[in-house]
């Protein structure tokens, strides 16, 4: 009996020590781990354009990962002009056919004959049809503007246009103002098709536009730091088609790493962290911030430390402001500093907010669809270098 209870507790030592162990090699991988994975969660949402659905789905990460950390979360919505098309088509026969809305279009559920417009639609063009309360087919081209094709269709009375590409595929064509009646481009492949109709047909357009985006910044700070020393951000948002790994999937998850780290250090009552959206439609959520924040409350702040593109090209760059390059170089000896690339610390600077910009410069995949990968590594680089300088700063 005894005997067995002691193999029992010789086990169970032997066990703990295992489990202690394997956490003690496993440390060092943990940060590591949770930075990539984090970037990883945020490209498997596809490209994070503001405004978009994933944007959004980024901004509820975001707010769930930062409570998870012991932070209080606010999400700050802001509106701007950004045009988008939600699901336009045009329904022929039965089929919906996706089209475009044109960038400006009004929206709307126009039904009527769908009446083919000769060659390219010009006034001359109108005057053998009637498209009288009818949805105008017309051809792009001719040297004719997208505009001046909208206002012959509607100044001859349709009360619709669709304008089909003079390519098999789409296109996204741009107008400077709203026009009179809704306006949407069509693939060549398809439009190509409509006009080999021999009959006239009915047909609806459907215009699901809207003319504004709301962008929504994320901000985790710790229960009653009201007024932070220091702002710790980047943006999640990332541009059209791009999933946007280390622009800026990487800046993003360094960030949540650094409150992750600090959250139960003195120095966290200090800080503000921030996820941007918007910043590639023209640094919008950090604009916002600034624009809606007290002058007082930007005075107080010693800094703010912006990350963008920070898991690709081995060199981390940082570009100071004032009193924090000095600081930078003091607590890293690699770091170099470099005027390059325009991103969220500019609207803090604006504001005479000292500020750091960590990057890592321009890479092949910025900006495109191959933006998809980081290397890991260099994301806890990041995070090691920024946190001395957190705790030079905070000192
Ligand atoms: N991440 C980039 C900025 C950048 C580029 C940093 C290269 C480091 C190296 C940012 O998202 C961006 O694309 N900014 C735009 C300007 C912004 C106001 C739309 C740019 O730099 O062209
Ligand atoms: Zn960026």
């Amino acid at each position: 009996m005894i005997f067995r209870s002691r193999r029992i507790l010789l086990n169970l030592g032997i066990a703990l020590l295992t489990i202690g162990l394997s956490f003690y090699l496993g440390s060092p991988n943990f940060a590591t781990d949770s930075l990539h994975s984090d970037v990883q969660t945020l490209v498997k949402m596809g490209a994070r354009v503001a405004g978009s659905p994933a944007a959004e789905r980024a901004s509820e990460f975001l707010v769930n990962e930062y409570r998870k950390a012991g932070y209080e979360v606010e999400v700050q919505s802001f509106n701007y002009p950004k045009f988008a098309d939600v699901g336009s088509d045009l329904t022929v026969n039965g089929t919906a056919i996706r089209v475009w809305a044109m960038v400006r279009s009004i929206a709307g559920n126009p039904s009527g004959r769908l009446v083919a417009v000769p060659n390219y639609g010009k006034p001359e063009d109108y005057k053998t049809i009637n498209v009288k309360g009818a949805i105008a087919l017309v051809r792009r081209g001719g040297g004719m503007t997208f505009a001046q094709k909208i206002d012959q269709a509607a100044a001859a009375g349709a009360i619709a246009i669709v304008i089909v590409n003079n390519q098999s595929d789409n296109v996204r064509g741009m107008l400077m103002q709203p026009p009179a009646i809704p306006a949407v481009a069509i693939s060549g492949k398809e439009g190509a098709l409509l006009f080999a109709q021999k009959a006239e047909v009915q047909a609806t357009l459907n215009v699901q536009s809207r003319p504004n985006a709301i962008g929504r910044n994320v901000i985790a700070h710790l229960p009653n730091v009201t007024q932070p020393k220091l702002i710790i951000g980047g943006h999640f948002d990332s541009v059209e088609n791009s999933p946007g790994a280390n622009d800026n999937a990487s800046g993003t998850a360094v960030v949540l790493g650094l409150a992750r780290q600090l959250a139960k250090s003195p120095q966290a009552q200090q800080i503000w962290f921030m996820g941007f959206d918007g910043e590639e439609d023209g640094l919008r959520g950090s604009k916002a911030f600034v624009e809606q924040a007290d002058l007082k409350f930007l005075a107080n702040l010693k800094g703010m430390l912006n990350f963008d593109m920070v898991g690709i090209n081995d060199r981390l760059l940082v570009d100071g402001s004032g009193a924090l390059s000095a600081i930078a170089k003091s607590a890293s000896g690699d770091v170099r500093s470099s005027r390059f690339g325009g991103s969220d610390h500019m609207s803090f600077k604006a504001k005479e907010v000292p500020t750091l910009f960590f990057f890592r410069g321009r890479e092949p995949n910025y900006h495109s669809p191959n933006d998809q990968r980081v290397e890991p590594r260099l994301l806890v680089e990041t995070q090691q270098t920024a946190s001395r300088i957190v705790t030079q700063l905070l000192k």
